[in-house]
C-alpha cells in the first residue's frame, strides 16, 4: 500500500464537533464547507480574518480568542489545523492522534492524518478529487469535471423524473456566455428547444443533432393567436415525454411573457421551471459602458416598455409620472415610437437637453451606441438607421465617462 494512496469517504459531520486551529486564509477556505456541513466548529486563534470574523458574528462559528491548549480536541470528530506556529502544530496533531481524531494540517502532510480533497458541487453532485501531493492538480482536474457538468458537456444522466416537464429559460441578451449555468446545463439536457428570435441564438448551433430546434416565431398560428400556439406546441412536446426548454431572450419575466406560458402549462397540468436570465435592461447598458445606477448621479432606475405610444388609449403607463422623476429611465422595445415618447417626456418636464443613448443589438458582435439628448433622439434614430432590438437609455448616466467598452 502507497502511502500517498488516501482512502476516500465522505464525512457527516451534521452536529457533530470539530476543532480548527487558526483563523487565516486557510481556514476561511475551508470554513464554508464545514459551516454548509451542519457541523458545531469550534475555532479557536487569537485573530481572524475579516470574513472569518463575520462568520463567527453571523453565529456560524464558535470562536474562543486563544492560543491552542492540549485537551482542545477532547470530544472532536475532525481536525482542521491553520495556525503559522509549526510548534503549536505539531503539538495539536500529536494530541489529535492521541485521541483518533481525522486530522489535517495545512503546514505538512505527511504529518496528517487526513487529506482535504479540491472539491466542487453541481446540482447535487460533489466532485472530491485528490491527486496526493499535488494540489494544483487536484483543482484543475475537479474545475474540468464541475465545469463539465453545469456546462452539460460531461454527460452524467440524472434520474430523470418521467413525466412531461419544460424549463423556461431566460437565455441573456444574447451573447452566449451571458445564459446562466444553469439555463446553458438544461438547454444540453434538451430534446426540444423552442426559441426567440432575441437571446442567445449561437448556442442553438452547438446542440447535438438530435434536438430539436424550433423557432418560436415560424410556429403556424392558424386559428389560434401565436402565443397560443406557442403555448400549445410545449405543452405538445413535453406529453409526448420529450424535454423541452423554452429559451427567450434577457429574463423570461422582462416583458417576455413568460408568466402567460408558465400558466398554459400549469393548466395543462405540465410542471415547469423557470430560470431566470441577465435582462438586456440592465446589462446591454453595461457592456456599452452605462451604470444604469451610479452614486451621486442616479438613486433609481425605471424600465419602461415602449411598444405603445403614450397617447394609445391601451398604454398602461404613466408618462407623466415618469418626466418627473430623475433617475434612469430604461426603455425597451421603443424605437419604432422614440418621437412621440421623448415629446410626452418633455412636456411633462423632463428637460429636452436630458443625454440619452441608444444601444441596438447589445451584447452581440454587431453592438454598436449612438448618442443623443432627449430632444434630438427621434431624429439621430432615423438618421442614423437604428432598428430593433436596441435598448433607450434617458439620463445622466449615459453621460459619465466610462472605461473600455465595445
Ligand atoms: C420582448 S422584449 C424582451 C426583453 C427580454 N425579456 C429581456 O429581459 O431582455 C424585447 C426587447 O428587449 C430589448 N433587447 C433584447 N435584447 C437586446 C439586445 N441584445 N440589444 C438591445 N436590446 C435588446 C429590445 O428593446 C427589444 O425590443
Amino acid at each position: 500500500m502507497s502511502e500517498n494512496f488516501a482512502y476516500p469517504v465522505g464525512l457527516r459531520l451534521s452536529g457533530r464537533r470539530v476543532v480548527v486551529l487558526g483563523a487565516g486564509q486557510v481556514a476561511q477556505r475551508r470554513l464554508p464547507a464545514l459551516i454548509a456541513a451542519g457541523a458545531d466548529i469550534v475555532l479557536i486563534s487569537p485573530s481572524a480574518t475579516a470574513s472569518v470574523e463575520a462568520m463567527a458574528e453571523a453565529g456560524e462559528v464558535r470562536w474562543e480568542r486563544r492560543k491552542y491548549q492540549d485537551g482542545d480536541f477532547e470530544g472532536a470528530w475532525y481536525a482542521l489545523i491553520t495556525t503559522d506556529d509549526p510548534q503549536a502544530n505539531a503539538a495539536a496533531s500529536a494530541e489529535a492522534e492521541a485521541r483518533r481524531v481525522w486530522c489535517v494540517r495545512s503546514d505538512d502532510a505527511e504529518a496528517s492524518t487526513a487529506w482535504t480533497p479540491a472539491t466542487g458541487r453541481s446540482e447535487g453532485v460533489t466532485v472530491a478529487v485528490l491527486t496526493g501531493r499535488d494540489p494544483r492538480r487536484s483543482a484543475a482536474v475537479r474545475d474540468a469535471v464541475v465545469e463539465g457538468l453545469r456546462d452539460g458537456t460531461l454527460a452524467a444522466p440524472r434520474h430523470r423524473a418521467r413525466g412531461p416537464h419544460v424549463a423556461l429559460v431566460g437565455g441573456g441578451p444574447g451573447d452566449p456566455d451571458l445564459i446562466t449555468v444553469r439555463g446553458r446545463r438544461l438547454l444540453a439536457e434538451a430534446d426540444v428547444v423552442v426559441a426567440d428570435r432575441l437571446g442567445p441564438r449561437d448556442l442553438l448551433d452547438e446542440l447535438p443533432p438530435h434536438v430539436e430546434v424550433i423557432d418560436a416565431a415560424k410556429i403556424p398560428y392558424g386559428r389560434f393567436m401565436a402565443q397560443e400556439a406557442i403555448n400549445n406546441a410545449l405543452i405538445e412536446h413535453a406529453k409526448a415525454g420529450k424535454s423541452v426548454v423554452r429559451l427567450k431572450g434577457g429574463d423570461p419575466f422582462v416583458f417576455g411573457r413568460g408568466m402567460e406560458e408558465a400558466h398554459a402549462l400549469a393548466e395543462a397540468g405540465i410542471p415547469c421551471t423557470v430560470v431566470p436570465g441577465v435582462t438586456s435592461a440592465i446589462s446591454v447598458p453595461a457592456v456599452a459602458g452605462i451604470p444604469v445606477t451610479h452614486r451621486g448621479v442616479a438613486h433609481e432606475f425605471t424600465v419602461v416598455s415602449g411598444h405603445v405610444a403614450p397617447d394609445d388609449p391601451s398604454s398602461l403607463v404613466d408618462w407623466a409620472a415618469l418626466a418627473k422623476l430623475r433617475g434612469t429611465l430604461v426603455l425597451l422595445m421603443a424605437v419604432e415610437k422614440i418621437g412621440s415618447i421623448s415629446a410626452t417626456l418633455i412636456e411633462h418636464g423632463r428637460a429636452a437637453n436630458t443625454p440619452v443613448a441608444v444601444v441596438q443589438e447589445g451584447t452581440t458582435a454587431t453592438q454598436r451606441r449612438v448618442d443623443a439628448t432627449l430632444a434630438t433622439v427621434a431624429e439621430r434614430v432615423a438618421a442614423e438607421g437604428i432598428r430593433p432590438p436596441a435598448v433607450v437609455v434617458i439620463g445622466e448616466v449615459t453621460a459619465l465617462a466610462s472605461g473600455n467598452h465595445r
